[in-house]
């Protein structure tokens, strides 16, 4: 597995596969990576191997620009030691791993913002965090060049946002989307898992609980006020769990729906503790 510190020893390595026509998938992450995370390497490697195979890349990049409050960003688990020995043992051809100032130089005055799809939603209550996710992806892509580059539907805010910006800047990458990866309990894999303590670790799983119970509830009929009060009611009758939204949104754009007469994404945030967890199912008529 090649190591890329420097964006020219990134290029380099991807101009060398691309040499002997090999296609490229990125899979970006801010490492302290998890089953979920690698989940993502096998979908890009089957997206390869459709195609006649390739080569997959793999980001770790904590980016400060998406991070809203300094704390955070100091308290993010890194462990590149553990991430490295992750990626090999699933096959990663290549890790790119800069450092902050190889990816933001002194001098820049240009970012990347989804109007509307930055604002909503997680963006209200983090502003400027989608601004820093689509510049640092923007980046990554212009770096790398890949065909494709995965994002998991657990972030699902970040993947609209992300299928959004490709598509007005005319970026030449497909995005493929990757399914939650749960624990068997149903909670979604999450790097704040390991911060949770253990009662609030044993009560999180009421998020895949009220998501469950909503996909039954779409699937007998119910509207979209039902549908909303009987995931709060679920939610908020767990005594840990602090909620701070449930949204049921247009699945395609995230807009705002009063009849459930197309795909809609029911998004969950609540709050054990000091920890956030988010949440989400798509649910198809
Ligand atoms: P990070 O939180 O490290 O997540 C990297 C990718 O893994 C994202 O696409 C995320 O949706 C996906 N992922 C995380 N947990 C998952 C799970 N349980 N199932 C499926 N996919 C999962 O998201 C980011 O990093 C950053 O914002 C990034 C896109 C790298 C830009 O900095």
């Amino acid at each position: 597995m090649r190591i890329c510190r420097s964006r020219q020893d990134m290029r380099d390595c991807v101009a060398s596969w691309r040499a002997d026509r090999q296609g490229v998938v990125l899979v970006p992450t801010m490492g302290g990576l998890h089953d979920g995370h690698l989940t993502l390497v096998a979908r890009a490697r089957d997206w390869l191997d459709r195609r006649g195979g390739g080569r997959v890349v793999t980001s770790i990049f904590v980016n400060p620009m998406q991070f809203d409050r300094k704390t955070d960003l100091a308290n993010y688990p890194r462990d590149e030691d553990d991430d490295l020995a992750q990626l090999r043992a699933v096959g990663c051809d290549a890790v790119f791993l800069p450092p902050v100032d190889e990816i933001y130089r002194p001098g820049a005055q240009t970012v990347v913002e989804v109007t509307t799809l930055s604002r909503i939603l997680m963006g209200r209550l983090r502003p400027g965090h989608f601004r820093g996710v689509s510049t640092v992806v923007t980046k990554l892509f212009n770096i790398v060049e890949p065909d494709a580059a995965t994002f998991g539907e657990k972030d699902y805010q970040q993947l609209t946002l992300i299928r959004q910006m490709v598509a007005d800047l005319d970026i030449p990458v497909e995005i493929i989307a990757v399914p939650t990866v749960r624990e068997a309990d149903g909670l979604a894999m999450s790097s704040r898992n390991r911060r949770l303590t253990p009662p609030d670790r044993a009560a999180a799983t009421v998020l895949s609980r009220a998501l469950d119970r909503a996909g039954t509830m779409v699937a007998a009929g119910a509207g979209v006020t039902t549908l909303r009060r009987e995931v709060t009611r679920i939610l908020t009758a767990e005594p840990r769990a602090d909620v701070q939204s449930v949204d049921i949104r247009d699945a395609a754009d995230l807009s705002r729906v009063t009849a459930i007469d197309r795909p809609v994404v029911v998004l969950l945030a609540v709050r054990f503790g000091e920890v956030l967890l988010i949440d989400q199912r798509v649910i198809h008529l």
